[in-house]
């Protein structure tokens, strides 16, 4: 049997919805996270500061009983996000991020950007104060191949975007490729790069294995398996430029087993012993913590949690819900495909 004994861990990328959907997750995100960044992707996508101001009471008073979870807030860039609002918001605390969708690149994307020349003002003002974008990095141009649309957002937005707002600081959320790992690598100032739990387990074979799997249908989608390899790569690696966001999306079973299913996986409940598992394939169990718990403070200039966490290696394999009931419906849980001996202790 072996532990191991790390600084609480944070999710740099989580969706936790609101209403019944809030009041069913918010638990698993709680009892293994000191703190999440909350993606603004509600309908209505949370705009402004007061929006995020009341979407933060609503996950607080979700919270379970004793628990001190809390939630980083972002506010959803639209073309016509007011600068004011937006240095207020940070500079008062409440927000710590501003997330850019590209319009139409996923769930409840609508009313993100189509020009961005319209938002260079406000990214300008958020390099001004050192707010953070955290960036949806995929084309929307049905020409380009699913698989491509990452490398593709990299040369002809991301990094002219970079260039017109020098200062700004960017972290590419849930990169998928090598190529997103080597721009991060490259571009010492101002980057950083979230990566999730299921792009580290998971390539695009998983999707089709002996028929569809709509539960490992996510966006940006699962690519090759080089691609899963240069992100385990740089996960493991220590690098403090790449950190955690699960990106833990839950949506109810039957909206994912469907005709048109929505995009996302909930990983929740198992990051950790998931994380575990993988940092240990790598022979790297002693940087689970630059990954988990270290490295995403760093970036957002927030200290590293004084409590710790313990995941021990148990001798059987761990027993995990394949579901959890909420509100508004199950919720199925990402299945590694594999057992998984890595308990998380606490
Ligand atoms: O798989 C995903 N699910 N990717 C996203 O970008 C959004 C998320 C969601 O909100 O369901
Ligand atoms: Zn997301």
């Amino acid at each position: 049997m072996s532990s191991i004994t790390i600084p609480f861990p944070d999710d740099w990328h989580l969706h936790l919805r609101d209403g019944a959907m809030l009041e069913g997750v918010i638990e698993h995100s709680a009892k293994h996270f000191a703190r999440a960044i909350i993606m603004p992707n509600l309908v209505p996508p949370v705009v402004r500061s007061s929006q995020a101001e009341a979407y933060r009471q609503r996950i607080l008073a979700a919270r379970p009983a004793g628990s001190e979870f809390e939630p980083l807030m972002t506010l959803y860039l639209t073309e016509t996000t007011d600068p004011d609002d937006v240095e207020a918001a940070a500079s008062s605390g409440l927000v710590k991020a501003v997330k850019l969708y590209p319009a139409g690149a996923t769930t409840n994307s609508d009313s993100g950007v189509r020009d961005f020349d319209k938002v260079i003002p406000v990214l300008e003002r958020m390099a001004e104060v050192g707010l953070p974008l955290c960036v949806h990095g995929e084309v929307t141009d049905p020409d380009i191949d699913i698989f491509d649309r990452e490398a593709v957002f990299i040369e002809r937005v991301l990094a002219p975007l970079r260039e017109r707002v020098p200062g700004l600081r960017v972290v590419m959320e849930h990169i998928t490729t090598e190529e997103g790992v080597a721009y991060v690598k490259d571009n010492a100032e101002n980057l950083g790069a979230t990566i999730t739990t299921h792009h580290l387990i998971i390539n695009r074979n998983a999707l089709f294995v002996g028929g569809i799997r709509p539960h490992y249908f996510c966006l940006p989608i699962a690519k090759r398996e080089k691609h899963r390899l240069a992100l385990r790569a740089a996960a493991t690696s220590g690098d403090a430029r790449f950190f955690l966001g699960t990106d833990s999306a839950p949506h109810p079973t039957d909206a994912k087993e469907n005709a048109c299913g929505c995009a996302g996986c909930f990983t929740a409940p198992n990051t950790m012993s998931l994380l575990a598992h993988v940092f240990e394939e790598e022979a790297a169990l002693d940087r689970l913590q630059n990954f988990a718990s270290c490295n995403g403070p760093a970036f957002y200039r927030l200290p590293v949690n004084q409590q710790k966490m313990t995941l021990v290696k148990r001798d059987t394999a761990q027993a995990v819900a394949a579901t959890i009931k909420t509100g508004a419906g199950d919720v199925t849980v990402f299945d590694p495909g594999f057992d998984v001996f890595w308990d998380v202790g606490v």
